[in-house]
């Protein structure tokens, strides 16, 4: 089986990737545009046939939006199923909302909704043709409807609102087909991100606990679970 998880870099699209490797016997393409942050992966994944399994990808996917068609081009020809696709890549800047520049606002609804959804469009193709493929979409609790909201954060929450919308979209429009998607909503994870954007903020889960969760709903949440927004916080109400 094979999974493509993005944002695997550091914090916890790195975590989950490592779990897959060392949990399970999945091939891993893990996306991001650090090629060091990717080695530092593929150490952490030496044994057990790891290095081998685990693919990395160094790629913009901002570039998605100027160069339809590049991503398929970049994986191997001979990928012609991805059973799970885990949407991780984020962007927060927390900033009152007055205070936010144009350039961090728009990136935000580009990495967190835009790009998510150019990447399920274009891998279309090797998505739901051999079996069940599991969509999941990370968003977070400040994008969960009804949920505590915090101040800096109404770009970025509204993006992964966005997000999660998206998620209840797809499912409907795709309802007839092998494509399971699902959004988990993520309360704070102690990761660079949390830390650059709440600098000394402690408490949140560490992450290679929240990327045990996320692997194993990777691997069993599709059998319970389809167009779902899913809180995942012992914390946020
Ligand atoms: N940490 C939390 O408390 C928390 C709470 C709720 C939800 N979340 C969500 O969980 C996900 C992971 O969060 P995290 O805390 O692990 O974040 P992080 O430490 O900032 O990691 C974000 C990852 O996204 C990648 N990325 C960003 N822009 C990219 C692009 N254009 N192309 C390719 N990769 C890109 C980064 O890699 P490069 O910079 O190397 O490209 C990095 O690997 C995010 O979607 C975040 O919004 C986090």
């Amino acid at each position: 089986m094979i999974a493509l998880i993005t944002g695997a870099s550091r914090g916890i699209g790195f975590e989950t990737a490592k779990y897959f490797i060392h949990q399970t016997d999945l091939d891993v393409y893990a996306v991001s545009r650090n090629r060091q942050g990717l080695d530092r992966l593929v150490s952490a994944c030496r044994g057990n046939d790891g290095e081998f399994r685990l693919h990395p990808v160094v790629y913009d996917l901002e570039r998605m939006l100027t160069e339809p068609g590049e991503i398929s081009k970049i994986l191997p020809a001979d990928l012609h199923h991805v059973d799970i696709l885990i949407n991780n890549a984020g962007f927060l800047v927390n900033k009152p909302f007055e205070q936010q520049r144009p350039e961090d606002a728009e990136r935000m609804c580009r990495v967190n909704f835009l790009i998510p959804a150019l990447l399920i469009k274009e891998l279309m193709p090797v998505l739901g043709k051999k079996g069940i493929s599991h969509i999941i979409n990370i968003g977070s609790m400040g994008g969960y409807q009804g949920s505590i909201k915090f101040p800096g954060l109404a770009f970025y929450s509204s993006s992964k609102a966005s997000l999660a919308c998206l998620t209840e979209c797809l499912s409907q429009e795709y309802k007839d087909t092998d494509m399971v998607f699902n959004c988990l909503a993520l309360g704070s994870v102690q990761t660079e991100m949390l830390e650059e954007a709440f600098p000394g903020f402690r408490g949140g889960l560490a992450p290679g606990r929240m990327a045990e969760f996320i692997g194993n709903f990777a691997l069993t949440g599709h059998r319970y679970f389809r167009g779902r927004i899913l809180p995942v916080s012992s914390s946020t109400p």
